[in-house]
């Protein structure tokens, strides 16, 4: 057995339970000063104050010291497009004249040049990259991550992606839960043909998906000029009566009626909630979907932020991801998330950090695992260079992370 001690915690601050935290219960944390942590092969066996630390130091097989810093869980970044070929630096001067998104998309740019890319890569190329993702995210303090397929769109490109997911999670140290997203744009073989897409490609694609079990959620982009309600609520019907989870990217640019939907078919989790209105609103209470929202995108696309103010004191649980791609939020730092939850959220401290833990690990399944630090779950944290929370939220554009443990393991 492989014991380990971190000592020597100035705060320990994480949320307690195993469930979604909404309304008041978002801005709940535990925070205990002058603490110290054991865990037994990865796993909490102990945590509290150090005056009441009687054990040997010498009868551990590690010890870290974290010299009077902040310990919180590790990280859950619930929504990446963790695998794509090439990026799309071109996009940016057309941006700046004036290009919207959704006009990148529809004249065969953006998303889709995105596929064009990912098809023509290597498995191992697409690896290797994913793998250097994956290391700097750790490095961020994230400890477990959302990935989904979506830049393939073909059969053979989408299983392409989900399998370097797969063998990524059995290699690298970060937790990785795997989303297929067949249904992220309309492929250019069949524009015009959505419905036509749906039902032939993303049915069998998702079939053998289920088969190798490679992925347990499945995603859309419900959107203008993308998939209409009707046509996401097919893709999603087919998807739950295979057994997947649901998550749908929602109202992120028009409010179409994708929260709604979410509410009705109870999906896990609703993304980017841009444009939600209240009736929206109301359905992800009724159904029980966590509001997974992406601060990062609102700010690379110069939009407006999602309503989260509104919707903890609706009752509504809130998640905070990067939506990592490369398109319209480049960035896997989710502590420039934390920031933009803080200043254009106005989320406190304590919210956020429900954000970034305990909720999106209920939303991926994991909550009895993960998301919080208590006896009986995984030893996942990070150390930061702050006293508290509060310096965390607010300070910007450096990484604060100083050290990530996996499972009882230092990374
Ligand atoms: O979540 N909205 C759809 N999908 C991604 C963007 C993908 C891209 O632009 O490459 C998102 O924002
Ligand atoms: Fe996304």
């Amino acid at each position: 057995m492989e014991r380990l001690l971190i000592k020597n915690i100035g705060l320990l601050q994480t949320p307690v339970g195993s469930y979604a935290h909404k309304g008041k219960e978002q801005g709940e944390n535990r925070k205990l000063k002058d603490a110290v942590i054991i865990s037994e092969d990865g796993i909490i066996t102990k945590i509290c104050e150090a005056k009441d630390f009687k054990e040997k130091e010498d009868s551990f097989d590690f010890v870290i010291d974290v010299e009077g810093n902040l310990v919180t869980p590790g990280l859950v970044d619930a929504h990446t497009h963790l695998v794509f070929g090439g990026f799309r630096q071109h996009e940016i001067p057309l941006k700046l004249k004036g290009a919207d998104y959704l006009e990148i998309l529809r004249q065969g740019g953006g998303i889709l040049d995105t596929v064009r890319k990912t098809r023509e890569a290597t498995f191992e190329e697409l690896y290797d990259k994913s793998e250097g993702f994956l290391d700097e995210m750790m490095a961020l303090g994230v400890t477990t991550v959302e990935a989904k397929s979506g830049y393939g769109l073909d059969r053979d490109t989408e299983i392409k992606t989900l399998e370097v997911i797969k063998a990524l999670s059995e290699s690298h140290p970060m937790t990785i839960v795997s989303s297929y997203m067949g249904a992220h744009a309309i492929p250019i073989e069949y524009k015009g043909k959505a419905d036509l897409y749906i039902d032939e490609l993303c049915k069998s694609v998702l079939e053998e998906v289920k088969e190798k079990n490679l992925a347990s959620f499945v995603d859309v982009f419900c959107e203008d000029s993308v998939f209409n309600v009707e046509q996401a609520e097919r893709y999603l019907r087919m998807a739950k009566d295979m057994g997947f989870d649901l998550r749908i990217h929602a109202d992120e640019i028009e409010e179409i009626g994708g929260s709604i939907l979410a509410g009705r078919m109870k999906a896990k989790t609703a993304e980017h909630l841009i444009a939600i209105g209240d009736k929206g609103i109301e359905a992800l209470k009724d159904g029980g979907v966590t509001a997974m929202l992406l601060p990062s995108t609102s700010f690379y696309l110069n939009k407006s932020f999602a309503p989260a103010r509104k919707m903890i004191e609706k009752g509504v649980p809130v998640a905070i991801a990067t939506d990592f791609n490369p398109g319209s939020s480049p960035s896997l730092n989710l502590q420039l998330s934390i920031n933009l939850g803080y200043l254009r959220y106005r989320m406190t401290p304590e919210e956020i950090l429900t954000a970034v833990t305990i909720n999106p690990a209920y939303a991926l399944n994991l909550g009895d695992k993960i998301g919080s630090l208590e006896v009986g779950k995984d030893l996942d944290l990070a150390v930061w260079n702050a006293q508290d929370m509060e310096m965390l939220c607010y300070r910007f554009g450096s990484n604060l992370c100083i050290g990530t443990v996996k499972k009882g393991r230092l990374v």
